[in-house]
């Protein structure tokens, strides 16, 4: 092969999972016979085996097999990569082997992906494993799925067959932040729709997985915009010069720019760029080994990192990630696990768990461990300050594996979302100092809350009102305001379609998106509670863990959680907007009820059940529970 037109080619990283037995070996080892990356002596081989087992065909997996017994042999690789290339394009595939590890082994193999194909066997549908890989690609961030539906020869290349699962898989899918999905209907046992397309499915008129795979659009898929460098090494061969090593984890840098030192801030310009053999460069890019030198002399050690002064990852000792629970052992809470980040290695207890996911339902549980595979949302603290990003713009800062401190071994990988949203912590912190503005110091009212409630002739509090969208919150909160109003009392109604005009117009209806509309609503409600109003939240609200950081930030009691309880098929009946109509027809993403999940509160104050009771009854019934409540 000519080198230099091998080394033009465009590269695809891509991963392959699957379950037990569904042709994962087979399908890997077609691809690469099929494009002619295998060698005559490794076919005979395996032809020969095949023969001996009486075999009626070559078995391709025995391809992988061979390799898999080398590995054993090794013990510590989790990912065997595999070297492929055709005309168009140069492949490496993270080939994850391993039943019981797949978490493990998908997340090594995946981090650094752009694809990720995921097999399901015609015969026993989506399972399980389908979905929580599917999770993981969403959560790991791979830019494409394809999802190989195998062994369509089993199925008699049935075209329902391939549609059901397409149905249930699209379905599960909208739920997760998976932008490109494809699905393709194969033998690897036989070849069909791998490389070439396949006779016996006449009706499948899309691509073969190779042509995908070949021309699938492949965006840069790190980070080039800002600038990190971990510091490896302090490389100090003689007196007169000083460096640091690493490898740019993202970002670029020139000679002569401006640059600061993390944690001490102390800033200099960069002298010089130089290569592991000793080449002098201008300008370095992410994925460099380099050496950089200074103008100045800065204290610097590894661990530190090298930034740009007005480009700066957060640093803090505390932060709230998704892992990914990899090991045999359960999680102990009260281990201090060692965590690598980047060029550093920390102390790290675990704060809180907030959940963790029923991969099937994609519901949040409670949790108070993690075992083997499960995934969920932690809050981390650090010995040391850590700088990081949220793992969505920068995969290199914004993730970290845990050590088992006494058995060396890797127990979780994790994703960084951001600062810590501890909920004991905003409780304990009057103010939120959570969320807080750089140089803002809480402005004390000159008049208490007591002094506004004596005022007003009632106590101030939140009503939440919580429920699917139709199901009547605002139509309560309305009547209810209305007949306060004529109590003189003081009311205010935040509304969730009045809110996202203006306030919250920036947000859409993600999973993130709602949190981020709750948080700044409920720190609204907040203030408005602060002087003495009776204030009425209409916001759908779906996640518990949205709701609770709510009741969090407000003083004991004065949250109130209303759930507005109407059976859901009732709100698409009534379907007030025709939103309900729109989100089954697919004109509507991520609705509530439909594509988009509703976690019911577990102990409401109280329950309005709008498809049995009447207007006037429920909000009789809200009146009568500020009576009760002392409020009135
Ligand atoms: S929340 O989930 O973030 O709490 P919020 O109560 O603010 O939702 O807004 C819900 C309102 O937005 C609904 O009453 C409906 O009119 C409108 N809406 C538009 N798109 C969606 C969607 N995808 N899911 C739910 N509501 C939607």
């Amino acid at each position: 092969m000519n080198m230099e037109n091998y080394e033009k080619k465009s590269l695809l990283r891509f991963t392959t999972s699957g379950s037990v037995d569904d042709g994962k070996s087979t399908l890997i080892g077609r691809l690469l016979y099929e494009t002619n990356c295998i060698f005559e002596d490794q076919y005979a081989a395996v032809e020969k085996t095949s023969q001996k087992r009486g075999d009626e065909r070559v078995d391709l997996a025995l391809l992988l097999d061979g390799l898999a017994a080398e590995r054993e042999q090794g013990i510590t690789i989790d990912v065997a990569y595999r070297y492929f290339t055709t005309n168009k394009r140069k492949f490496i595939i993270a080939d994850t082997p391993g039943h019981e590890q797949y978490t493990r082994n998908m997340v090594t193999g995946a981090s650094t992906a752009q694809l990720a194909i995921i097999l399901i066997d015609a015969r026993l549908g989506v399972l399980t494993q389908s979905k929580r890989h599917g999770f993981l690609v969403s959560l790991l961030q791979i830019p494409h799925l394809v999802v190989a539906v195998n062994k369509m020869d089993l199925v008699e290349y049935s075209e329902e067959v391939f549609n059901n699962i397409v149905k249930e898989y699209t379905e599960f899918s909208q739920k997760l932040d998976i932008h490109d999905i494809t699905f393709i209907p194969v033998s690897a046992l036989d070849g069909d729709n791998v490389t070439s397309r396949s006779e016996k499915m006449p009706w499948y008129q899309g691509h073969t997985l190779l042509h995908l795979l070949e021309n699938v659009q492949v965006a840069a898929d790190r980070n080039i915009v800002d600038f990190r460098f971990p510091v490896q090494y302090v490389i100090r061969p003689h007196l007169d010069f000083r460096g640091f090593a690493g490898t740019i984890a993202s970002g670029s840098i020139k000679k002569g720019e401006t640059i600061a030192v993390l944690p001490s801030g102390k800033e200099s310009k960069i002298k010089s760029i130089v290569t592991y053999d000793n080449e002098d460069l201008d300008e370095a890019f992410v994925g460099q080994a380099v050496t950089l030198t200074l103008e100045d002399e800065i204290d610097i050690s590894r661990g530190d990192m090298i930034v740009r002064p007005n480009n700066l990852p957060e640093m803090n000792n505390s932060f709230d990630a998704m892992i990914c629970w990899m090991d045999e052992d359960a999680m102990n809470k009260r281990t201090q696990y060692i965590l690598k980040h980047t060029t550093q290695k920390v102390k790290a207890s675990i704060q809180s768990i907030y959940y963790k996911i029923d991969v099937n339902t994609l519901h949040r549980e409670s949790a108070d461990s993690f075992i083997l595979n499960e995934i969920g949302r932690v809050s981390f603290r650090t010995s040391r300050p850590l700088y990081f990003d949220p793992y969505k713009v920068n995969h290199a800062t914004g993730s970290f594996i845990l050590i088992d401190p006494v058995t060396n071994r890797t127990v979780a990988a994790g994703m960084i979302q951001g600062e810590t949203r501890d909920v004991s912590d905003v409780t304990s912190s009057h103010h939120a100092e959570e969320k807080r503005s750089t140089n803002v110091k809480w402005e004390e009212g000159l008049l208490s809350r007591d002094q506004w409630e004596k005022r007003n002739g009632h106590k101030g509090a939140v009503l939440w009102f919580s429920g699917f969208s139709g199901s009547g919150k605002s139509t309560v909160a309305k009547s209810l305001a209305a007949k306060l109003f004529d109590e003189s009392c003081q009311v205010m109604v935040l509304d969730g379609d009045n809110v996202r005009h203006g306030l919250c117009g920036d947000l859409g209806f993600s999973d993130q998106d709602r949190s981020e509309n709750i948080r700044r609503v409920g720190e609204v409600a907040k203030l408005f509670y602060e002087q003495g109003n009776i204030v009425l939240c209409t916001f759908i609200s779906p996640f518990r863990e949205d709701r609770d950081f709510v009741r969090s930030i407000l003083p004991q009691g004065a949250f109130n959680e209303v759930f507005v309880k109407c059976d859901l098929s009732v709100c698409k009946r009534r379907d007030p907007k025709g939103l309900y109509k729109k989100a089954e027809s697919g004109e509507i993403k991520e609705f509530t009820g439909i594509t988009s999940p509703y976690e019911e509160p577990v102990q409401p104050e109280l329950v309005l059940e709008t498809d049995i009771n009447s207007v006037e009854e429920n909000v009789m019934k809200a009146i009568d529970y500020l009576n009760s409540k002392g409020v009135l």
